[in-house]
């Protein structure tokens, strides 16, 4: 499947008088990795923010499955199947590696007033069924031996991988990840890279910032860079390398 999912169309934002997007349009495909490469302030979070509906833009509009998505508070956009994942980590550090898991699933038992008064058999099973598949999925990551540690515990590049799982216990179709491996040791980096690689199996396409060439590189399917706000460039991760355009950005 390599359709549209999800599509930009001019869309526009400035902040007092620098626009950080400029009439970007481009799209991401299904059961893929898209790269999203650029200078620093180029306007790649930005473009996040407004995806998630934490920033309104100026112009333009999204499209997920052809439905727009601009316009709706964030809530609503992640329950349309869009998750991710912040530059500076925003996991909850009070609780535990395993309960941080456990928040991301969608339809939490409990979560209806029905629950919490007639908390019957078929309430705790499914209990017991997010849990286990809350284990699974930190088995997965290499950290499930962690489940009980307090989050702020982990290590920086442990925290990384935890929010990716989060990201996995969402139903979300769309995963947009903010630079999952900067900062990162390289034995973490080749683990986070490898969980990266392995969500479009699990049936997510995601969108990936990265400064990490090299790891843009290992997974994207295609990559799209920017600059001042601008598609600039777009094509496979060696094609975008090797654009001219792309290399004076980086070495000039
Ligand atoms: N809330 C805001 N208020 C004012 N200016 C902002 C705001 N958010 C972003 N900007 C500006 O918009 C431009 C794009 O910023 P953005 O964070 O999207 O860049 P980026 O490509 O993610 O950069 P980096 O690689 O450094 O994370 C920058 O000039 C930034 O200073
Ligand atoms: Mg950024």
């Amino acid at each position: 499947m390599s359709e549209s999912l999800m599509e930009f169309h001019g869309v526009s934002k400035n902040f007092d008088g620098v626009a950080a997007l400029n009439n970007f349009s481009g799209a991401a495909r299904g059961g893929q990795v898209l790269g999203l490469i650029g200078p620093n302030g180029a306007g790649k979070t930005t473009l996040f923010d407004v995806v998630t509906g934490f920033t309104r833009p100026d112009r333009g509009s999204v499209l997920l499955r052809g439905q727009r998505l601009l316009g709706r508070p964030p809530y609503k956009i992640a329950r349309l199947g869009v998750a991710r994942t912040f530059q500076d980590l925003r996991l909850i550090r009070g609780l535990s590696v395993l309960e941080n898991v456990l928040l991301a699933f969608p339809n939490q038992p409990g979560e209806g007033l029905w629950n919490v008064f007639f908390r019957g058999k078929p309430v705790s099973m499914r209990e017991n069924d997010i849990n286990r598949a809350a284990i699974s999925l930190l088995n997965d990551a290499g950290l499930a031996e962690k489940a009980d540690d307090p989050a702020d515990a982990l290590s920086y590049g442990q925290q990384k991988l935890l929010s990716l799982v989060c990201c996995l216990a969402t139903d979300a179709e769309v995963l947009l990840l903010d630079e999952p491996v900067a900062g990162i040791a390289p034995v973490m980096i080749d683990r986070i890279l490898s969980v990266i690689r392995g969500f479009p199996t699990h049936g997510r396409s995601v969108i990936l910032i990265e400064h990490n060439l090299e790891a843009v590189m290992q997974v994207c399917d295609r990559v799209i860079f920017m600059d001042a706000g601008q598609k600039i460039s777009e094509g496979t991760p060696t094609e975008v390398r090797n654009d001219p355009k792309v290399i004076q950005a980086y070495i000039g």
